[in-house]
């Protein structure tokens, strides 16, 4: 009996020795990843490369990495985005809900200029990631507001890529905080939602680097994201996420990356130069992409070196996640309180005041006349990967009535009506263009305006007019009827002010929009205008914060308001397609081959190199609305240079801000630098954004100091010739302002000799870039 027991055994030791595996199995650890590597079946190695669509675990999270049970690797939770967690909010079987907060989008973090702020947006997010079992945040999306018709703006920050690059570390370190890791993307150059998926982006390195590029590149520095998302577009003849010289040269070598890179959803097409190009995960994958990632290693076009990097790097995310520690229970049930308050504050931060005649604002409590069909259809996120699916959203008219600015039941129930009126025709159009599309479908304005003002002044001590703009990914905006007014909504503005100025009684136009509008036709007609954005589920209540001054306004633009869409710089280089032509834009004209039929479809010239926002209209004189930085508040600040100190690495400015005003509040102080101006030197913009910082509140009165630091390195330009950051010896101006066109107040800083750090990576063609 004993004997034949240990034959057995030996019968089952036997083949496995044969087979060269008698290593003793393995369970991942922080410190075995090579050893756990080894032990791997192809097969297993191309599961851990290659996405398998939405997670089953997490009911609507975007994609995750498989658990390897006889190895120890845990799945984990890939969920966007942006403005929050976006999962399924039920799950069939189960009565539980899976609610999420949706925060403010990211341009009204970005507008708050306050990254204690964003970082605090972050760790909530962060944390309702790790209540509801997500592993990594899609998010944040750094791409630069080209064009005020980009439809994913709200998803993104502005134009400046050193504001957008601080507020990006900010969130990714309060994200990180909680042990769950982001997905900064989409790295890079996608600046476009038409024809996203191929759109051959045209741009020179220096505009690359200086303007696409430098935001990651700040945030990689100062906060370490745990993985990068790759970018669905092609950058001058070949995708972004097959481009070796972007991926391995560039964001891994140049850029410092250390973690895991995945791709956009979809994103390229040869799945062999994906993974050669050093991506580590295809999302969101599916059986043919395994097969065929898993027959170009049979065939040798991806060597084991190369699959074994890219599990290596998914294993390092893996072994960082919460879902690693066999401890980790998600508790399914976040503190939306808590989130709430974090959200409401951040919302109100980021609202941006435009104008304020005559103390319009703030208000105290009375009767408001609310007009504008988006008044009624109030916008908290737009659509796609930034959108959140929550439990109850602050609409405007709930925040006015729990502000006590009571709206007038009249004017209030013919707009029901109205709305009621085209329920029917709006959701069949929207139901023809699809959910994400649906966005941009609004409901008219009422026609005869005038007499239900009229009507109201009786009940109202002074009237709202509100205009809103919805978009989602996947479709850009259009110049009529979106960017610019159209002729009932400008009239809707016109008459109530006449109407309610002839009346003694006065007019505010609230923005509920998604990015840069048009507004210089009509904001004369306005007592004060405020720029709302898309202020996520306590929207409502946040503007109503800010309308009763129980928050002074300090948010401030991110990107120029210009006078006419003609003056952006990228118009020439833009499409302008009309929504309604095709049904999916992200496809309009998507092919395997680069095709270069249709300008700004197909391929895209960045003709306005490193001109882009203020950078143009500062330099070329170009008479804006409202400049990037601008924001109102209820009081006055002086601002005044306190002191300077020259540091071995360059230079500490202290500005003392003082509070003139007569009410608490918080100011944004900008440093932008003008280079020296020689006829050797670069061609640079008058002035470019340095530093910023923002104080706290400050009482009427009271000072505070706040120490803006520029690097020497912070003065340089890329120069392709040599391939390097060179910044340039002579004379810089630096200024303390208030916005990008304040004269402010300057002092000068000298670089004695010239520094040059050259870069690895260059991505081609050099030569000829722009196709005409
Ligand atoms: C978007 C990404 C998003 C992903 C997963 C893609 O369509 O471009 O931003 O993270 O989907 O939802």
């Amino acid at each position: 009996m004993k004997s034949s027991h240990i034959l057995m055994a030996l019968a089952v030791v036997l083949p496995v020795t044969v087979a060269g595996a008698a290593k003793k199995p393995v369970k991942l650890t922080k410190d075995n990843i090579d050893q756990v590597i080894s032990q791997m079946t192809l097969q297993e190695k191309v599961d851990m490369v290659v996405g398998n669509g939405r997670s089953k675990i997490v009911n609507g999270a975007a994609g995750y990495t498989p658990e390897i049970e006889r190895l120890g690797i845990p799945s984990t939770i890939f969920s966007d985005g942006p403005s929050g967690i976006l999962i399924d909010a039920r799950r069939p079987g189960d009565d539980h809900t899976y609610y999420a907060t949706g925060f403010p989008t990211a341009t009204v973090l970005a507008s708050t200029w306050n990254p204690e702020t964003v970082e605090a947006v972050g760790a909530a997010i962060g944390r309702e990631a790790l209540d509801y079992g997500v592993d990594v945040v899609l998010a944040p999306g750094i791409n630069i507001h080209r064009s005020p018709l980009c439809g994913r703006n709200f998803e993104y920050y502005g134009e400046d890529p050193l504001q957008v690059g601080k507020t990006a570390a900010a969130f990714i370190r309060g994200i990180q905080s909680n042990g769950v890791g982001v997905a900064l993307k989409h790295f890079a150059i996608n600046n476009q939602e038409l024809n996203r998926c191929a759109a051959d982006v045209r741009i020179d390195q220096r505009t690359a680097r200086e303007i696409y590029l430098k935001g990651f590149e700040i945030a990689i520095k100062e906060a370490s994201p745990k993985t990068v998302m790759s970018s669905y577009n092609r950058i001058n003849g070949s995708f972004a996420c097959e481009n070796r010289a972007m991926i391995t040269d560039l964001l891994r070598g140049d850029l410092g990356f250390k973690g895991m890179v995945m791709t956009d959803w979809g994103a390229g097409v040869d799945n062999a130069a994906i993974i050669n190009a050093g991506n580590d995960n295809i999302q969101s994958g599916g059986a043919k992409r395994k097969k065929s990632v898993l027959q170009a290693v049979e065939d040798g076009r991806i060597s084991m070196e190369t699959l074994d990097a890219a599990v290596k790097r998914v294993l390092e995310m893996v072994v960082t996640s919460p879902h690693f520690d066999p401890q980790y229970v998600p508790s399914q049930s976040p503190d939306f309180e808590r989130n709430a308050r974090i959200a409401r504050a951040a919302a109100a931060e980021g609202i941006v005041l435009l104008e304020n005649h005559g103390r319009t604002l703030p208000l105290k409590p009375c009767r408001v006349a609310l007009f504008g069909s988006a008044a009624y259809n109030w916008t908290p996120c737009g659509l796609g990967a930034a959108d959140v699916h929550t439990s109850h959203t602050v609409d405007l008219v709930e925040g006015l009535e729990n502000a006590g600015l009571w709206p007038e039941s009249g004017v209030k129930k013919a707009y029901k009506a109205h709305l009621e009126g085209q329920r029917e025709q709006i959701e069949t159009l929207k139901k023809a263009v699809g959910h994400w599309r649906g966005a941009s479908v609004r409901p008219s304005e009422i026609a005869d305006v005038e007499n239900l003002a009229k009507a109201s002044l009786e009940n109202s001590d002074i009237a709202f007019v509100v205009i809103g703009r919805n978009t989602a990914e996947g479709i850009d905006h259009v110049v009529d009827n979106d960017f610019n007014l159209n002729k009932d909504e400008i009239n809707l503005i016109l008459s109530v002010s006449e109407i309610y100025h002839k009346a003694g009684k006065k007019v505010v136009v609230i923005l509920n929009t998604c990015s840069a509008v048009e507004t210089a036709s009509w904001r004369d007609a306005a007592d004060a205008v405020v720029e709302a954005w898309q202020g996520g589920q306590q929207g409502g209540n946040a503007l109503a914060d800010v309308l009763t001054g129980a928050v002074n306004p300090s948010g401030r633009l991110t990107m120029t308001f210009p006078v006419k869409y003609g003056d952006v710089p990228s118009a020439p280089n833009f499409p302008v397609v009309a929504v309604g032509t095709t049904s999916n834009p992200s496809f309009y004209n998507f092919d395997e081959k680069p095709r270069y039929d249709i300008k700004d479809i197909d391929y895209v010239n960045y003709e306005e190199g490193i001109y882009v926002g203020y950078r143009h209209y500062c330099t070329r004189g170009v008479k804006t609305a409202y400049p990037f930085g601008y924001g109102l508040s209820y009081t006055t600040f002086e601002r005044k240079v306190d002191a300077v100190e020259v540091t071995a690495d360059g230079v500490k400015i202290t500005v003392e801000v003082k509070n003139t005003g007569g009410v608490a509040g918080r100011e944004v102080v900008q440093l932008y630098a003008s280079a020296p101006q020689t006829a050797t030197s670069l061609d640079k913009p008058s002035r470019e954004l340095k530093a910023f910082a923002k104080t706290g509140l400050i009482a009427p009165g009271a000072s505070e100091k706040v120490v803006l630091e520029v690097l020497k390195d912070d003065f340089a330009s890329f120069v392709e010739a040599c391939n390097s950051w060179v910044t340039e010896a002579g004379t810089y101006i630096l200024t303390v302002a208030a916005n990008a066109e304040d004269p402010g107040e300057s002092l000068e800083v000298r670089v004695s000799t010239e520094r040059v750090r050259p870069c690895k990576a260059s991505f081609a063609p050099k030569g000829r870039l722009y196709i005409k």
